[in-house]
C-alpha cells in the first residue's frame, strides 16, 4: 500500500510538472544522447506538439469535449509558441469508454497499425517534436506505433508526454 501511495505521489508530481511546462521544458536532458537542448533557443515554428486524445466518455471524468492529452498539448504549445498537430485515426473510436477499451485491446493483441486520417506536413522542418498520448492498456495507443519511428528519423529531438489517470 505504501509503495502504491509513493508511486501515486511520484505520478502526481510528474503530472503537475506537465501542467506547468515552463518549469520543466526549457532545459531537458535526454538520457539516450546525453546532450541537452535549451528550448528557449528553439524558435516556436521549429517545435511541433503532436498529440492523440479522445473525447466522449472518459475514465473517471465522464463525458468530455476536450481530451486530457489535448489540454496538456495546448498548454505546452502555448508556453513554447509552438504549433499543435492532432493525430486522428481513419476509423474513429467509440464515444463509449468501455467499447473503446475493447477496440483498443483488440488492436493491441493483433499488433495493429491503425491508419492515420491526418498527416504532419514537412516534418523535417521541425527540430523538436513533443509527442503526447494517453496510456492504453499499459502501452501507447497503437496509432502511435504507426507514426513515431518516422518522427524519430526526421527530427533532432523527440519528447514523449504521457497521460494516465491519477487518483489523489
Ligand atoms: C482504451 C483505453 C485504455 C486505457 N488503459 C489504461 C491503462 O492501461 N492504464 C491507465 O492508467 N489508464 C488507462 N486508460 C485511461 C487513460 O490513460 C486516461 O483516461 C487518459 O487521461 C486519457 O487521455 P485522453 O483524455 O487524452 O484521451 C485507458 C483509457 C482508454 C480509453
Amino acid at each position: 500500500m505504501a509503495f502504491l501511495l509513493i508511486k501515486q505521489q511520484i505520478i502526481r508530481h510528474k503530472l503537475l510538472q506537465l501542467l506547468h511546462p515552463r518549469r520543466m521544458w526549457h532545459k531537458v536532458k535526454p538520457k539516450a544522447s546525453n546532450t541537452s537542448i535549451d528550448l528557449k533557443t528553439v524558435p516556436g515554428n521549429k517545435i511541433l506538439v503532436a498529440y492523440f486524445s479522445r473525447t466522449g466518455d472518459n475514465y473517471a471524468v465522464g463525458n468530455i469535449s476536450k481530451g486530457n492529452t489535448h489540454i496538456v498539448a495546448d498548454a505546452i504549445a502555448k508556453d513554447l509558441g509552438a504549433k499543435t498537430f492532432e493525430i486522428k485515426t481513419v476509423k474513429q473510436y467509440p464515444a463509449n469508454y468501455r467499447e473503446t477499451t475493447q477496440v483498443a485491446q483488440q488492436e493491441r493483441s493483433s499488433n495493429a497499425r491503425p491508419e492515420m486520417a491526418t498527416k504532419v506536413d514537412n516534418m523535417q522542418d521541425y527540430d523538436v517534436i513533443f509527442l503526447g498520448y494517453p496510456i492504453w492498456w499499459s502501452d501507447m495507443p497503437m496509432v502511435i506505433y504507426t507514426l513515431w519511428k518516422a518522427m524519430i528519423l526526421r527530427v533532432k529531438q523527440l519528447f514523449h508526454f504521457v497521460l494516465l489517470p491519477v487518483m489523489c
